[in-house]
Order: structure tokens, then sequence, then C-alpha cells
């Protein structure tokens, strides 16, 4: 048997919509990305939202729209993906390398505190697999310290802190469609604005426009458009958000399908866990997941990938990441070593991810199950 990592889920919409898409103004229009967009803020009760090509896209808005330059730090975790930091540095700002609690594998917020100096300007956590950050603790610190909040909401679509969504707690979240996510259109994001200066999101939208102020003009309220900040080509082609809104449409369903998969994970690996061989993920009483990784953390790294080459040779796609940034080439051009970050270090070289997937079906897992199973055994 084959089971890949990965595979999109499609609600059987999507092309009835894309096609509706091209026949009715051949693509050109912004028909569907303003029904995602309202989706979206009627749904997660954001203020304001801009679809954008990628989460990549819109960090690097975020990151424009706060006025990153050469003298600013911000602080993030090394446990994630290069966009994060690629955001900054694209400003010519420094980021700075937090680490992760040992048990979200979250950004400490402990640590952000230590971090902080004279230079820092924005926070930017990312709520890894979908379970939320403290935010409580990081809003109270972005407060007192006059800090931008902006949340990576990356893998985070449809998870909430307490009762609030993801990417609508800080000034500026971020989320991602693409097609590794739980909802995608293929590559695609969106900016989430929330609790910003409105001059703030009225820029938003110039930069989205490559600069000009188009949306004042299709909102009849200028006679022609021109140049007024910078910008760059943040937004999608409607195309993209009509294959999305079919997505959205089945947002429960698909929230419905991973968390069952997510929870057979969960039941029937609790014995090993016990047994002291693996970690399973944790989510804090104040986070709903929205069951986008499951993972398991070993005891040290040779554990880690006897199970994963083991599971590989039988066809099952289990995989690793993340490199953390601090020990990357970049990274250590930034300065870092080994032993700066040791939460990190320690889950990125113990953790292991299984598929996850609507379409996973029983018989699928029963067989990454089994052969879990059989590795593990093989551990004690
Ligand atoms: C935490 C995090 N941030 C940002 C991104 C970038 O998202 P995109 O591929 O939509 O640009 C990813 C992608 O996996 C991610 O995991």
């Amino acid at each position: 048997m084959k089971i890949p990592f990965n595979q999109i889920y499609t609600t059987g919409r999507e092309i009835y919509y894309i096609n509706n898409c091209i026949k009715s103004q051949g693509g050109q229009g912004k028909f569907y990305t303003k029904k995602v967009q309202d989706f979206i803020c009627g749904k997660f009760k954001a203020s304001k939202v801009l679809l954008t090509t990628s989460c990549t896209a819109a960090l690097e808005m975020a990151a424009l729209l706060v006025n990153l330059g050469p003298e600013d730090e911000v602080i993030m975790p090394s446990f994630t993906f290069t966009s994060t930091a690629n955001a900054v540095m694209l400003r010519g700002a420094k980021p700075v390398f937090a680490d992760i609690d040992g048990l979200t594998l979250n950004i400490s917020p402990e640590d952000v505190e230590k971090k902080i100096t004279s230079k820092t300007k924005a926070v930017i956590p990312v709520h890894y697999a979908g379970i939320a950050c403290d935010m409580d603790k990081l809003l109270y610190i972005a407060k007192e310290n006059g800090l931008f909040l902006i949340e990576d909401a990356a893998q985070a679509v449809n998870a909430l802190y307490k009762d609030r969504y993801l990417g609508t707690i800080g000034h500026i979240g971020c989320y991602s469609f693409h097609a590794t996510k739980n909802y995608t259109c293929g590559e695609g994001g969106a900016i989430l604005l929330n609790n910003i200066d409105p001059k703030m999101i009225k820029r938003a939208e110039y930069l989205w426009e490559k600069g000009t102020n188009r949306q004042a003009f299709l909102a009849g309220m200028v006679d022609k458009y021109t140049w007024v900040d910078v910008g760059s080509s943040y937004t999608p082609a409607d195309l993209l958000a009509a294959y999305l809104y079919a997505q959205m449409e089945e947002l429960d369903i698909i929230y419905d399908f991973r968390r069952k998969v997510y929870e057979r994970y969960y039941e029937s690996l609790l014995e090993y866990e016990k047994k002291g061989l693996i970690r399973l993920p944790f989510i804090p009483s104040y986070a709903v997941s929205n069951y986008h990784i499951f993972y398991l953390l070993f005891t040290s790294e040779e554990h880690r990938n006897f199970v994963k080459e083991g599971l590989n040779k039988v066809g099952i796609e289990a995989v690793i990441h993340y490199m953390p940034l601090h020990l990357s080439p970049m990274g250590r051009r930034l300065g870092y070593k080994e032993g700066d970050l040791p939460v990190t270090e320690k889950a990125a070289s113990t953790i292991l991810r299984l598929p996850l997937y609507p379409d996973l079906t029983e018989e699928k897992q029963e067989y990454i199950l089994k052969n879990l199973s059989r590795l593990l055994n093989a551990l004690e």
C-alpha cells in the first residue's frame, strides 16, 4: 500500500464555481474574492480581510504595514517556516528567535519577554499545528511594550483561542490556503486586519493593489485610480477564490473528517504515550484545534528515525519538519548556533508527522497504526 503524506480534498463544487467565474467575467473580476472575504469576516469575526496569493504574501504585507525597517527587531519562533522570517528580512529588519514551549511547541511567552530590547517592534507567534499560542500572555506582553502582534495563522484557519478564531486576535493575522493546508486553493492566503488604526486598513488596500487606490475607484469614490503608496501584486486571481469558496462552504465537513482521523490516531496511540515511548500532541484547555497536524515526539532522534524509516519502507509517507531556522545556513549567518534554543532543537530532532487528511480511509489508517505498533513495540 502507498499512503502519501498529504492528499488534497475536493468538495466537487470547485469546478462549478471556477466555470462560473470564467463564464461570467473571464476570471477578471473580484466576485468570488469578495464572497470568500465576506465569508471569513462573518464566520471568524474578522474586521477586514483581503485574500492574498499566499500566506507568505500576507506576512510580507504585514511587515510593510507596520513599517519595519533596518533598525527594527521582530521576535518569532525558530520552529516555523522560512516565510515568517523572510517577511522581516525583506524589510531589512532582524528576526530574533525565541524558544518554544515543550508541551505545545508554540512560542514561549516567557522567552519572548526575555528577548525584548529597545529595538523590538513586533512579535509573530505561529499557531503550530492549528493549536493556539497562549494569546492572553502574548497580548499582555505586546500591550505592555507597545509591540505589534502579528499572528502567523498559516496552519490555524478555523481554530480557536477561547472563543476567538485564530488570526483575529492580534493586530494582524495571516492565513494560508496552500495545498498542504486544511482548506486550499493550491496556493493562496489572506491577511486579516483586526485591531488597528483604520488608516492602516486603507493602506493595506493600497499595498494589496500595487500601491494604487484602485479599491476606492471600484467603489466609485474617485474617478480614476493612481499611484498612492508602495505596494505589490498580492491579490489572487478570482479563479482561485472560486476554488476556495467551495472549500469554505464545506468548512465544518472538512473539520469533522480531520477530527475523526486525529482522534483515531490519538486513542490508538495513547498506550504508547503511557509507556513513555512517545508523546502525543497536547491541546491546552484554552484551545480548539483544527486538527491540522498529527505528530509524535520520540525520546531520541534515533528512535524517531527508526520509526520514520520503518514506515517509509512499507509505503507510508511519514515526514519531519521544521529544520529550526536558527540552525539553517541563514540562521547561522545571523549569529545563532547549536544550543541557543534547546526546546526547539529537541522537538525538531524527535518529531514525526503522520498522514492526516479527509480521504484517509479507516483501512489506510489501520495499516498505518498496525505498522506503527510493530515499530513502537520494537523500541521497548
Ligand atoms: C507557519 C507557516 N507560515 C507561513 C507559511 C507560508 O504559507 P504559504 O505557503 O501560503 O505562503 C507556512 C507554510 O507552510 C507555514 O507553515
